[in-house]
């Protein structure tokens, strides 16, 4: 018994799923149990129109094995993905992870990713059915975000793939960069929290959108807007829709784009994006190492020293490393698409 693709006519999102549960079957249609209902609910709610396939379209009571994933990618979900060349993809939890990167995918590594594969953003987020027993609301959260980063697409008034121009050094700039909350950052609970840094050697900033009250806890620069121009590393696919999901505005930003994912793979070891910029061109390391040498000694929210974030310029190279190998390990190889 197979429950066939929906596709509607003019569709914006591919949403890859699971596995039909009792009620698709009976219906024939994918995700109009429960768990659909919530999906269907936030898809509307940012202005999705999606194609919806399961990674496995087979019902077993048991959780799809590789060989079901593998066996229904080829039959299903490939074919389906060809058929909308470009489209960017929602992919709802572990099974459709592995779907689509191969071997067996744990989301909560992947979730708040954001990949170029196969000429494709996906993103990466939990399955609606995790809400429905979890009911941890940052699952529910992270859902819509990334829904709505699929499908707002940013035009930069200027898209630079490559190594940014010798003369960005002249001027700070703001470096972003943004993480999805929930697992890696349980202390700020809900939706996300975007991080920035600046480049030579001015403060790094940290702009924690989501929790209103760090904005008095924390003497950073918090931004409504920003006027000038932003460097990132494929902030057109990820960053910058987080920032206008939070209201954020950029009215005159120029945006840079320091490499597209995709060109990034092969030369990862190299390091690219922003550890790669800020330690090439400034010497120093992103604010993320210092956060993450924070979340490894265990530190809580209320022991972390977010002031001194703002005038440190983290030289956590061997954090940096690590972070990078578990993106390394992350990706892996053999992708099958
Ligand atoms: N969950 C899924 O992943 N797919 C469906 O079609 C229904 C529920």
């Amino acid at each position: 018994m197979f429950v066939q693709p929906e596709e509607p006519v003019d569709p914006n999102l591919i949403v890859l799923g699971e596995a039909p549960g009792k009620t698709e079957l009976e219906d024939g249609v994918p995700f109009v149990g429960r768990a659909g209902e919530l999906l269907r609910d936030i898809l509307s709610g940012v202005g999705a129109r999606p194609v919806i396939v399961n990674s496995a379209n087979c019902f077993n009571e048991d959780k799809p094995t590789t060989e079901v994933i593998t066996a229904c990618r080829e039959a299903y979900v490939k074919p389906t993905l060809d058929k909308y060349p470009g489209l960017p993809i929602l992919s709802l939890g572990n099974f459709a992870a592995s779907s689509i990167l191969g071997g067996n995918r744990a989301i909560g590594k992947l979730a708040g990713k954001v990949r170029v594969i196969g000429g494709r953003n996906v993103y990466f987020t939990f399955h609606p059915a995790y809400y429905l027993y979890s009911h941890e609301k940052y699952v529910k959260d992270h859902i819509e975000v990334m829904a709505w980063c699929s499908v707002t697409p940013v035009k930069p008034i200027e898209y630079i793939v490559g190594v940014p121009p010798k003369d960005i050094l002249k001027e700070p700039r703001l470096f972003i960069d943004a993480e999805t909350t929930g697992l890696k950052y349980p202390w700020y609970g809900t939706k996300v929290t975007l991080l920035g840094v600046s480049g030579l050697n001015t403060p790094i900033y940290i702009i924690p959108t989501s929790h209103q009250e760090y904005k008095e806890d924390v003497d950073c620069l918090f931004l409504n807007e920003f006027e000038g121009e932003i460097v990132g590393h494929n902030i057109a696919v990820f960053d910058l829709p987080f920032l206008a999901y939070e209201g954020l505005k950029f009215p005159k930003a120029r945006f840079f784009d320091t490499e597209v994912v995709e060109r990034c793979r092969p030369i990862i070891p190299k390091m690219t994006g922003l550890k790669w910029l800020g330690k090439k061109f400034f010497g120093t390391h992103a604010w993320e190492a210092q956060v993450h040498t924070w979340i490894d000694e265990g530190l809580t929210t209320d022991k972390m020293p977010f002031k001194d974030i703002c005038t440190y310029l983290a030289w956590d190279i061997e954090v940096s490393r690590s972070v990078w190998l578990s993106q390394l390990e992350e990706i892996g190889d053999g992708v099958p698409f």
